[in-house]
């Protein structure tokens, strides 16, 4: 399987920088030399159209942080997947545990978010994953799979989307799991998957938190591992662009 690299740029930068790091990608994507992995750039709402504007003819696809669940009415402050799908975007990240952490955000809603991005055609990147307390007391695989049961509608198909674990301790702090630990909830996601759906084994299964241009080889390169998503690494071209030639397949 193609690996991805997902960058989440979270609410970060100006307009100006945005299309700085854009164009920064789109000129390094030029004059790559080796076969590169699926790239999705998530910038925050503002700067999406100018951001899928410079990538338009390019590989690097746009996804979003967010979605309401409903197509449109009287949600002040949100933004539907349909008008995400509008403005070129092909994927949306769903219930990232900064959603679930500021937002409140439960699986009933993370479950809508998902159902109305796929049926309007935009691919979600499902993020779950324990907090320090629960890895600490050694529950990771059991939250996990808890998530993997509660959060996904039951009868979506494989390729419609995608799954990263992000431990919530590992977010923003430096600190990562074992290779060994990523290796083993990784493989129980895939087991999950191809437990509770058809061709469960093909939904790509992401590692996020703490990702860096030094340890991003070594995690891309673990079994049942296709793909990153990236938050503060992604904000800086050249540690990003590690990280994109980091990938083997
Ligand atoms: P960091 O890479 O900054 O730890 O963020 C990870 C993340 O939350 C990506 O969604």
């Amino acid at each position: 399987m193609q690996q991805y690299i997902i960058g989440n740029w979270k609410m970060n930068g100006t307009k100006a920088e945005a299309q700085k790091l854009a164009t920064g990608f789109l000129n390094r994507i030029q004059e790559a030399t080796r076969p590169l992995p699926h790239i999705v750039l998530c910038p925050s709402y503002p700067y999406l159209t100018s951001v899928i504007e410079i990538l338009k003819h390019s590989p690097i696809d746009v996804g979003a942080q967010d979605c309401h669940p409903e197509k449109s009415g009287a949600f002040t402050g949100d933004v539907s997947a349909a008008q995400l799908l509008d403005v070129g975007c092909k994927y949306v990240i769903i219930g990232h545990s900064e959603r679930r952490r500021y937002h409140h955000e439960g699986s009933a809603i993370i479950r809508r978010k998902i159902e109305s991005a796929i049926k309007i055609g935009l691919r979600p990147i499902l993020c779950i994953g324990e907090n320090a307390e629960e890895h600490k007391t050694g529950r990771t695989l059991h939250i996990v799979s808890q998530q993997l049961a509660s959060d996904l509608p039951s009868d979506q198909k494989p390729h419609e989307f995608l799954v990263a674990y992000e431990p919530l301790w590992a977010i923003g702090s430096g600190q990562t799991p074992s290779l060994k630990e990523v290796e083993e909830i990784m493989g129980l996601m895939k087991y999950e998957l191809s437990t509770r759906l058809l061709g469960g084994a093909l939904i790509p299964t992401l590692y996020g938190g703490s990702v860096t241009a030094e340890n991003a080889a070594d995690i891309l390169n673990l079994p049942h591992v296709d793909g990153l998503l990236v938050g503060g690494a992604s904000l800086k071209l050249d540690e990003f662009w590690e990280v994109i030639n980091a990938s083997e397949r």
